[in-house]
């Protein structure tokens, strides 16, 4: 049976557009597989770097080493901040979102050097540059003898972070690096699959995440923090925002029915790095979100996903809530050169069809015009 007659032909529920050897997720059992390894071990015993050099393996079908993409990161941050003038050409009176929108699509191939490693490199120092830009301070350059997670605090802060500070972050680009055929990772494959270079493709990539129900929800979380103010208004404010029909951000996923098993990584990493974040306050609003939840959509299981404690985990690192969805962007950016090479080494132009369900032109006055849901049929069979 075709797979567009059971489900709804909207959303791509459940249609595998790819195959892939970088990332699954199993909603029912909520667990996320990159590259062979679970998603809380990985984030466990690996850096950014070491899940980045298996990723880009992955896509890329051939072995390259931790080592190796440290390098390349590191010359790829050092050669983003010399072209930064260029870069932030376009963007003086954006907000960092869609600075970082504009000065993607500003990058491009650099004679002989990775792609791949041009991309993952520049973000972090647009992002950096953007913060500081917006609090009337100059760009910091990189210092490439860092690690990628320690080196984008530094470049947002102008200080060297504490390793708790890097550890913490480090654990967040891993836990986020990759996720399955996810909105942003699919534009991306999408433009990678007509043989579009890699820049192309991750812009498409970065301008899919910005959206609330993607990367850009994690604002919106601290906002819904504060809104709630304290312990006493979370009953109140949750019952009103569900029963005007409002979606709880932070909450709910297309694929998980189940709990998002990089929330319980990502809660790990804000105990791990200081006592005093927001914690019991964001654990309060979060027990009693999934209760509401349940009691709202009984049919639905919706649950907590990874969006509530990055926003918790970010604002821990003193990271601007406005510069979220770019830090996202600097973790799945790994995940979205691999998927593009993997689909441009492996993959077939992505074209889906559509099911019309507009007038048709009469063929001849004497005959009806074809009824639309006769064609929506033919069109799916
Ligand atoms: N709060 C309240 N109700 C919700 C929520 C939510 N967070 N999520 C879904 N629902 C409801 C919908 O309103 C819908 O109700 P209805 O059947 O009465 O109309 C029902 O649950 C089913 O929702 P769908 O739209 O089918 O769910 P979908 O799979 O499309 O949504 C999504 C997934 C977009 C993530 C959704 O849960 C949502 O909007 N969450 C809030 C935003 C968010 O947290 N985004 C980050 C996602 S994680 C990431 O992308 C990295």
């Amino acid at each position: 049976m075709n797979i567009l007659l059971s489900r709804s032909p909207t959303g791509l529920d459940g249609v595998p557009a790819a195959e892939t050897v970088l990332s699954h997720v199993d909603g029912e059992r909520g667990e996320l597989i990159i590259a062979g390894e679970r998603v809380d071990d990985l984030a466990r015993g690996c850096s950014f770097e070491g899940v980045t050099a298996r990723l880009w393996s992955g896509g890329s079908g051939q072995a390259i080493g931790e080592a190796e993409v440290r390098a390349a990161l590191g010359a790829g941050r050092q050669r983003a901040f010399a072209r930064l003038p260029q870069l932030l050409a376009a963007t003086p009176s954006l907000p960092i979102v869609d600075g970082l929108r504009a000065a993607i699509a500003a990058l491009h191939a650099e004679g002989g050097l990775a792609d791949e490693a041009t991309i993952v490199g520049a973000l972090p120092v647009i992002t950096g540059a953007l913060v500081r830009r917006s609090q009337g301070t100059s760009p910091v350059p990189p210092d490439a003898t860092l690690g990628h997670a320690a080196d984008t605090l530094a470049m947002i802060h102008g200080r060297r972070p504490d390793d708790r500070e890097a550890a913490a972050l480090d654990a967040y680009l891993v836990t986020v690096s990759d996720h399955g055929m996810n909105a942003s990772t699919f534009a991306t494959r999408v433009v990678a699959s007509t043989k579009a270079d890699l820049f192309a493709a991750v812009t498409a990539g970065y301008c899919a995440l910005t959206g609330p129900l993607h990367g850009g929800a994690p604002e919106p979380v601290l906002e819904m923090l504060d809104a709630i103010g304290d312990a006493s208004r979370i009953r109140p404010w949750i019952d009103a925002a569900l029963s005007r029909g409002e979606r709880l951000m932070g909450f709910g996923h297309r694929i998980y029915r189940v709990r998002d098993p990089r929330a319980d990584v990502l809660k790990g990493a804000i105990s791990r790095l200081a006592a005093g974040t927001d914690l019991p306050f964001a654990g309060e609003v979060e027990a009693y979100a999934r209760d509401a939840l349940r009691r709202a959509k009984p049919n639905r299981p919706l649950d907590t996903n990874v969006e509530f404690f990055t926003a918790i985990l970010l604002d821990a690192l003193k990271i601007p809530r406005q510069a979220f969805t770019p830090v996202f962007a600097v973790a799945r950016a790994a995940g979205w050169t691999a998927h593009a090479r993997e689909q441009q080494r492996t993959g077939r132009l992505l074209r889906p069809s559509s099911a019309y369900v507009g007038p048709m032109p009469k063929v001849g006055s004497d005959k009806p015009p074809v009824r639309t849901a006769q064609l929506r049929g033919s069109v799916l069979r």
